[in-house]
C-alpha cells in the first residue's frame, strides 16, 4: 500500500497544532522585531499586515491544496500532480531551502540553549546595557559554546523524530503555547509600564509613511513567508496529512492569527522596552537578546519568569525545527527509499556540519563573508527575501494555474462538502491578486 510510513495526524486539531507550532518560532519573536527595527518600525508593521492579510491565509491554503491533494512530500507532489514536467524542481528547491534555513535557524536554537542554562544560574538577567552586550558578545565569540549548543539542538530535534514522537510534543504544545502567550502578555504589561516607554510604542505603532521603500517592501513578504513557514515546501509537506474532511480555510486562518498574534505581541514587548534601556531598534539579535534579560531583571519574580520563557523559546523554536526536518526527511523518505531513521540521521550530520560554519561567521573574527555579509545574514536574507517568496509565486501559479480547476474547488470545499463565499475569495486571490502582488514587488526592486 502506498504510503504506509507517512506520520498520519489524527485530528484535525494534530496537523494545525503542527502547522501553527512550524509558524511560530524564532521568527516570531526573533526575527520580527529585528526586521521591523531596521525597516522603520511602524511602517514596516504596516505593510507586513497588509502582505499578511491578502497573501498570507491564500498561499498557506495553495500549499495544504498541493499536499493534500497528492498526500507527498514536497517534490513528490508536484511529480503526481504535473508529471513529466519541469514543475517537481519547484519542490526540490523547497527542500534545499529547508536545509539552508536549518543551518542558521538551529544557530539561534541554540543561543536559547545557552540562555537557559545561564537563567538556571541566574547570571544573566541584570540592569547594565554593556553586561548585556558583553554576554552576548561573549556567546557569539566563544570557540565552543554556541557550537555544542547547535549541535545538541539539532540532535534532540533528530531524536524527537527518530523516536516518532512529534505528535506528542505538538500536543504537548497545545498547553505549552498558551502558557508563553501568557508569559508574553505579563511582559507586555511590565515592558509597557517602564519609565520611556512610549517612545518605542510610538516607533513600533505610528508609521511613518516617508520610511516605506522597496526595501521595506522586500523585506515585509519575506518576513510574512518565514514566519507562516510559506513558500518552502513546509506546508505542502504537512498538507499531505491533512484529512479530506477538514477546512483548508478556516485552519490557515487559524494559523496566522496565531502566528501574527505572537509577532505583534513580542514587537510590542521588544520596542518599548528596548527603547527605554536604550537600546536602538536597529540593535540586531542584542535588540532580543539584550533587551529581554533586562526586562527581566525588572521584574517581581524575574528569575522564573526568565527561565520559563527561554525554555518555552526553545520549545517553539524545536516545533517549528521539526517542520524543516520533516521537508527533507519526507522528501528522502518518499523519493529515494531512505528509511526514516536513515534520512533524519543524514539531515542531522548536514545540518551540523554547515550549520557549524553558519556559527562561525558571527565570530568577530571571521572572514566567511558573502557580498559584505555574514553568512548567517546572507542566508538568513536570501532564503526568507527570495527563495520562500519566488517559491510562493511558483506555488500559486501552480495551484491557480496549472492544477484542474475541479481539483482544486475540489480540495478548497473538502469534496464539496464545504460551500463558503471565502473559498471563492481564496481560489481569486490564488490565481489573481497572489502572483501580481509578488510579481509586482519584484518587478519594482529590479527596476529601483
Ligand atoms: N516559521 C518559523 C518561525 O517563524 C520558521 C520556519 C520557516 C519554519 C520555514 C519552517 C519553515 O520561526
Amino acid at each position: 500500500m502506498e504510503n504506509t510510513n507517512r506520520e498520519k495526524f489524527g485530528s484535525k486539531v494534530g496537523v494545525i497544532a503542527a502547522a501553527a507550532g512550524s509558524a511560530v518560532g524564532l521568527g516570531n519573536i526573533y526575527r520580527f522585531p529585528i526586521v521591523a527595527g531596521n525597516n522603520g518600525g511602524g511602517a514596516f508593521l504596516l505593510i507586513y499586515l497588509l502582505i499578511l492579510l491578502f497573501l498570507g491565509v491564500s498561499l498557506i491554503v495553495a500549499e495544504f491544496i498541493i499536499g493534500r491533494r497528492a498526500a507527498k512530500n514536497a517534490v513528490g507532489s508536484f511529480k503526481k500532480l504535473a508529471p513529466k514536467t519541469a514543475w517537481p524542481a519547484v519542490g526540490f528547491a523547497g527542500v534545499v531551502t529547508a536545509f539552508a534555513i536549518i543551518t542558521f535557524y538551529s544557530t539561534v536554537s541554540g543561543w536559547t540553549l545557552d540562555y537557559i542554562c545561564r537563567s538556571v544560574f541566574d547570571n544573566i538577567r541584570g540592569d547594565n546595557l554593556e553586561a548585556m552586550n558583553a554576554n552576548f558578545n561573549a556567546l557569539i565569540n566563544s570557540s565552543w559554546r554556541p557550537y555544542l549548543c547547535q549541535a545538541l539542538f539539532i540532535i534532540m530535534t533528530a531524536v524527537i523524530i527518530i523516536l516518532g514522537v512529534q505528535k506528542g510534543i505538538e500536543k504537548g504544545s497545545k498547553i505549552m503555547m498558551p502558557i508563553l502567550l501568557v508569559i508574553l502578555l505579563i511582559l507586555l504589561v511590565r515592558s509597557l509600564t517602564l519609565n520611556g516607554a512610549g517612545e518605542g510604542l510610538t516607533f513600533f505603532l505610528k508609521p511613518d509613511f516617508s520610511k516605506i521603500n522597496e526595501k521595506v517592501i522586500i523585506d515585509a513578504l519575506g518576513q510574512v513567508f518565514f514566519s507562516l513557514s510559506i513558500g518552502m515546501g513546509t506546508m505542502i509537506t504537512y498538507g499531505s496529512y491533512i484529512s479530506k474532511k477538514d477546512n483548508l480555510v478556516s485552519s490557515a486562518v487559524s494559523i496566522c492569527i496565531c502566528d501574527t498574534m505572537v509577532a505583534f505581541i513580542a514587537g510590542m514587548i521588544i520596542f518599548p522596552a528596548a527603547m527605554a534601556f536604550g537600546i536602538t531598534p536597529t540593535a540586531g539579535p542584542g535588540l532580543v537578546f539584550n533587551t529581554l534579560p533586562m526586562l527581566f531583571g525588572q521584574m517581581h519574580g524575574g528569575y522564573f519568569f526568565c527561565l520559563i520563557f527561554f525554555v518555552l523559546l526553545a520549545i517553539a523554536s524545536i516545533t517549528s525545527l521539526i517542520s524543516l526536518f520533516e521537508v527533507v526527511v519526507a522528501y528522502l523518505v518518499e523519493e529515494h527509499h531512505f528509511r526514516r531513521r536513515n534520512a533524519t540521521l543524514l539531515t542531522l550530520t548536514v545540518s551540523i556540519v554547515l550549520g557549524i560554519f553558519v556559527t562561525m561567521s558571527l565570530n568577530e573574527h571571521s572572514t566567511l563573508k558573502i557580498c559584505g555579509e555574514t553568512l548567517f545574514d546572507f542566508l538568513d536574507m536570501i532564503t526568507a527575501n527570495y527563495f520562500m517568496t519566488i517559491g510562493g509565486l511558483l506555488v500559486v501559479l501552480f495551484v491557480g494555474w496549472k492544477m484542474k480547476k475541479a481539483d482544486t474547488i475540489d480540495e478548497l470545499s473538502s469534496g464539496g462538502t464545504i460551500r463558503s463565499l471565502f473559498n471563492d475569495l481564496v481560489y481569486f486571490v490564488i490565481k489573481y491578486v497572489a502572483p501580481i502582488a509578488i510579481i509586482i514587488i519584484f518587478v519594482k526592486k529590479i527596476l529601483d
